[in-house]
């Protein structure tokens, strides 16, 4: 937790793009836009694309936004990874902590938005709100689903929902200046969409949920979501760097927000498979076992801790920064061809020419 400082509130420091000479492999990147009419996360990324992926073809730069995507879920079995109830349910966590978090990130973002000072980083900030609230009403709408299979999610959820709205929320519990406090939940957001970036690149790539038959709705809602993740996961750390304020505390306190929320995620993600395979009505307090965790981690139908344990000393490098995470073209590829972005499409280009 941050430690109380006298001075505070801080006014936010110039916005300043992030160099790609502090980074071991940034290369020059080359476009005709003029540079500051892009949005920040755009530039960013252009600077750090690896050489590999910008050879390959150009990657569409598209404002990030949020996309009305919607799901049906009727026919999505409640083991919707067939014979896996394991997988099924460490992955189903997500849909545990992501409505209250993603809300949390919206609320912190929005006390935020008075300390930016740079319009393109603004632009991205709100798009960034506008995804955050849409994923955390969909994965709300998967537990409303998991009700009405008999798996009541709330006895855990509640105290998820406590977690962000008390112990995260606007006022600290400890005597902590405001200032310190936000910046404090910017580094924590930051530190956690580290984790979803990872996720969400991971699951664009797991090529063996399909095979195992995976729902496709439940695949779609995944990778949408993960494709956005990747697609925003410059954001959160652009502005808390232009809000932590210069000298080391910027870079303490990032180490120290991802100190915190690291364990707390492992913690999360053990304790709600616990919940839902003791509760799940098919399984007749069948319980969770880090054996099965395991096994189903080396069939790839969900990450291995391994996998996520080693993306942690990444984000503690100096020079790390987010657009280094994942395929962005994966993930732009995946929003094309998804049924629920195409939709959402759709429909908003139905609406523009009616
Ligand atoms: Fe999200
Ligand atoms: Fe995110």
């Amino acid at each position: 937790m941050p430690s109380a400082s006298p001075t505070e509130p801080e006014p936010a420091e110039p916005y300043q793009p992030y160099q790609p000479s502090e980074l071991e492999s940034a290369e020059p990147t080359e476009s005709t836009e003029p540079v500051e009419a892009r949005p920040v996360a755009s530039r960013l990324t252009e600077s750090l694309l690896s050489a590999h992926e910008r050879a390959a073809s150009e990657i569409p730069r598209t404002p990030i936004r949020p996309r009305k995507v919607a799901f049906e879920w009727r026919r999505t079995p409640l083991h919707w990874i067939p014979d896996e109830p394991t997988a099924t349910h460490v992955i189903n966590v997500l849909h545990l902590l992501l409505p209250a978090g993603e809300r949390w990130f919206v609320k912190v973002f929005k006390e935020a938005l008075p300390l930016i000072t740079d319009e393109a980083l603004l632009k991205d900030v709100k798009g960034f709100m506008g995804q955050e609230a849409t994923h955390s009403v969909q994965h709300s709408h998967v537990l409303d689903h998991l009700k009405d299979q008999g798996l009541d999610t709330t006895g855990y959820t509640r105290h998820v929902e406590w977690m962000f709205n008390v112990l995260l929320g606007e006022r600290p519990l400890l005597p902590i200046p405001a200032g310190e406090w936000l910046r404090f939940r910017l580094a924590l957001i930051a530190a956690i969409e580290h984790f979803t970036a990872v996720l969400g690149d991971w699951v664009l790539a797991a090529e063996e949920l399909d095979r195992a038959g995976a729902d496709e709705v439940m695949l779609d809602l995944l990778r949408w979501h993960g494709a956005e993740e990747v697609e925003h996961r410059s954001v959160a750390f652009d502005l808390y760097q232009h809000a932590a304020g210069p000298g080391p505390a910027r870079y303490l306190r990032r180490a120290e927000a991802m100190a915190f929320a690291w364990p707390t995620l492992v913690y999360l993600w053990i304790t709600g498979a616990r919940y839902l395979m003791r509760h799940d009505p098919e399984l007749r307090g069948g319980g969770y076992r880090l054996k099965e965790h395991r096994t189903a981690a080396r069939k790839g139908l969900i990450p291995s801790w391994a996998e996520l344990h080693l993306s942690m000393p990444r984000y503690l490098r100096r020079s790390y920064h987010p657009s280094q995470e994942g395929s962005l073209r994966r993930a732009v590829e995946y929003l094309a061809t998804s049924p629920a972005a195409r939709a959402a499409a759709g429909a908003l280009a139905r609406e523009a020419i009616s």
